[in-house]
């Protein structure tokens, strides 16, 4: 279980970042973390992973606290962290190098790191790119494989920091994919998206507002009662028509009026 007691962040005195945020999120969740450009996404990505540390208050995982250097190489291991750019995820020349260093990083014992690097590629669908080298990879690949390199490293929370936001629609639908099997497998998810269509895949969306907590609920009701449009976000294409529909259509309409002005909506949107 990771929680957020009152936790506030600043990068420089008296800019506020981060203000008075409490949260819990348990083993096993799909949580997305949603909110406008500049909102302090990231800054929280990079709390939680310990990467930052809070100004005030506490992060804890189970019974380590990321404010305390002796723990963080425990929650290095329990946290996986996919960054927005699959460019910047590379720093070694193959496919196995990069996810032997992740491993080597926390420390695996050498004869687990064979077995882990084929299961790790085969549950992202890149194992007969072991060998390959980067610049051989489009995006897509390449962040399959940043993903396979925490696979291996067996964290407890993945988090995907805008991780789809560069792919195009077949990359991100594979990554989503993804992120949706490792849900089922029983790790927990973090998918910070601004993506509204994305942030559907969750169980339970967290918005941030100006560095501010704001909404913490499951995502029906989010977008029932959260007008996502004062916080510069789009709401999902589904929750649109329903909207119009509803302000359009009479409630008695038969099937095919329904459609036909389903489509008539859609197409002047
Ligand atoms: N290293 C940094 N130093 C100073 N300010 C920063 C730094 N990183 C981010 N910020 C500022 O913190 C705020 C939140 O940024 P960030 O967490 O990256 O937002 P998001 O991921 O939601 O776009 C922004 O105003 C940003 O300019
Ligand atoms: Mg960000």
């Amino acid at each position: 279980m990771l929680t957020f007691e009152h936790v506030h962040f600043y990068y420089k005195k008296g800019q506020p970042i981060i203000e008075d945020m409490s949260f819990t999120i348990g083993d096993g969740e799909f949580v997305s973390i949603v909110g406008a450009n500049g909102c302090g996404k990231s800054t929280v990505a990079k709390l939680i992973d310990g990467l930052l540390t809070p100004t005030t208050g506490r992060i804890k995982l189970e019974q380590l606290d990321t404010s305390r250097p002796e723990d963080l190489h425990r929650i290095h291991e329990q946290i996986g962290y996919v960054f927005q750019n699959p460019e910047d995820q590379f720093i070694t020349t193959t496919v196995m190098d990069e996810i032997i260093f992740g491993m080597e990083n926390i420390r695996v014992p050498k004869e687990e790191m064979q077995d882990r690097v084929i299961h790790a590629l085969s549950a992202v669908q890149m194992l007969d790119y072991a060998g390959a080298m980067p610049h051989q990879l489009s995006g897509g690949q390449k962040q399959r494989i940043a993903i396979a390199a925490i696979i291996a490293m067996r964290p407890q929370i993945i988090i995907f920091d805008e991780a789809t936001s560069m792919l195009d629609p077949h990359g991100r639908e594979q990554v989503l994919s993804i992120m949706r099997d490792l849900h089922r497998k029983g790790k927990t998810i973090i998918h910070i998206t601004h993506h509204m269509e994305e942030a559907l895949c969750a169980d339970r969306i967290l918005l941030i507002h100006q560095g501010k907590l704001v909404y913490d609920g499951d995502p029906l009701r989010f977008f029932e009662t959260v007008p996502v449009s004062d916080y510069q976000l789009e709401p999902p294409f589904t929750v649109r028509v329903h909207r119009m529909l509803r302000s359009s259509v009479p409630l008695s309409a038969d099937w095919k009026e329904m459609i036909r002005s389903q489509w008539s909506i859609s197409s002047m949107m």
